[in-house]
């Protein structure tokens, strides 16, 4: 932990708890049938390196989608809440976050959460040189659980932007959503970023782009098990699949195996068979309604005040309150 008088970072994640944690989804998730791998393994330098790439492809929307909605209503973000401290769940490189910060200059403290201290030092390095009066109060922290925030003054406004919540499944959701819930006071306020619903077409190649980033995406999980757990997979004899289930409203991207194959994974002591053409489910993410975010805001103890879309109606950001 570094102090000064304007940037600090308070780590609640165990510095070992992400080694432990992939060993402890990597035997869970290849043991089972079907195989499953949670897609927060694909962050790795060279996989955030590549997901930066897919927010620049042309088939790849929502980021400039949300960051259209930013531009446009952090205004009225600002307005609506007038929030001293902002909160943001899975800052990453707070880039999208500037377009907030610069509408809230009454803002007395940005705590931005990641599991990555790396990336939390590299985002406000350059936030102090911008804001030298912006009290900065880093945690590394895993969001989906053990989250408390510093002692700092309201109105909060939590965020969760990028359409990250896609990739919970829906009882993870309701899990999150109410601890988020438990982070709030009356008063307090919850921005959240949600990819719609829409045409199929649009939807896969979002997930299956023609240059193949995606692809390399998703085989990028391959190569962080190959280093962090001395596995063999080959990427090679893994194929990209990107999936629109009409039913769950979600994308699901999948590995799968193009033959029978065979996988050591010395660290967890397992050897893991692949028949032809057997699929791992590496990613879901959820398309949302209006509706139904309402619903589960609401199910969580929040009460959705405000609904913004880019103009073309493909991604929304969501204001809620402490429901009443
Ligand atoms: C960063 C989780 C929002 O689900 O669209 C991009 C990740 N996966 N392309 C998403 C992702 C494949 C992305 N999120």
């Amino acid at each position: 932990m570094t102090t000064n008088p304007t940037f600090d970072v308070t780590r609640t994640l165990p510095v070992d708890a992400t080694d432990a944690a992939l060993r402890a989804d990597v035997l869970h998730g290849l043991t089972r049938t079907p195989k499953t791998l949670p897609p927060k393994w694909f962050y790795d330098a060279r996989g955030s390196e590549l997901f930066d790439e897919i927010t620049t492809l042309p088939e790849y929307y929502p980021t400039r989608a949300e960051r259209e909605i930013l531009l446009a209503r952090s205004p009225a973000i600002a307005a609506a809440t007038g929030a001293l401290t902002l909160v943001e769940l899975g800052s990453g490189s707070s880039d999208k976050t500037r377009h907030l910060l610069d509408a809230l200059p009454g803002l007395a403290a940005y705590v931005p959460v990641d599991v990555s201290e790396s990336a939390l030092r590299g985002a406000a390095r350059s936030l102090l040189a911008e804001r030298p009066g912006l009290g900065i109060h880093a945690l590394v922290a895993d969001f989906t659980r053990d989250l408390a925030l510093p002692a700092t003054p309201g109105p909060r406004l939590v965020a969760f932007l990028g359409g990250t919540i896609g990739n919970l499944l829906p009882e993870e959701r309701a899990e999150f959503l109410a601890s988020v819930r438990g982070l709030l006071s009356p008063g307090d306020f919850f921005l959240l970023g949600t990819d719609l619903v829409k045409d199929e077409a649009e939807l896969v190649a979002a997930y299956d782009d023609a240059a193949g980033v995606t692809a390399a995406f998703n085989k990028n999980v391959l190569a962080v098990m190959n280093r962090e757990l001395g596995a063999d997979f080959d990427p090679g004899a893994f194929t990209h699949v990107a999936r629109w289930d009409d039913r769950a409203e979600w994308i699901e991207m999948r590995l799968r195996s193009a033959r029978k194959q065979v996988v050591k994974i010395p660290a967890v002591d397992l050897v893991v068979e692949f028949a032809a053409g057997e699929e791992v489910r590496t990613e879901v993410s959820a398309k949302f309604r209006r509706g139904g975010v309402a619903g589960e805001l609401r199910s969580a103890g929040m009460e959705l005040t405000h609904w913004w879309t880019d103009d073309a109606g493909r991604f929304a950001l969501s204001l809620s309150t402490v429901g009443g």
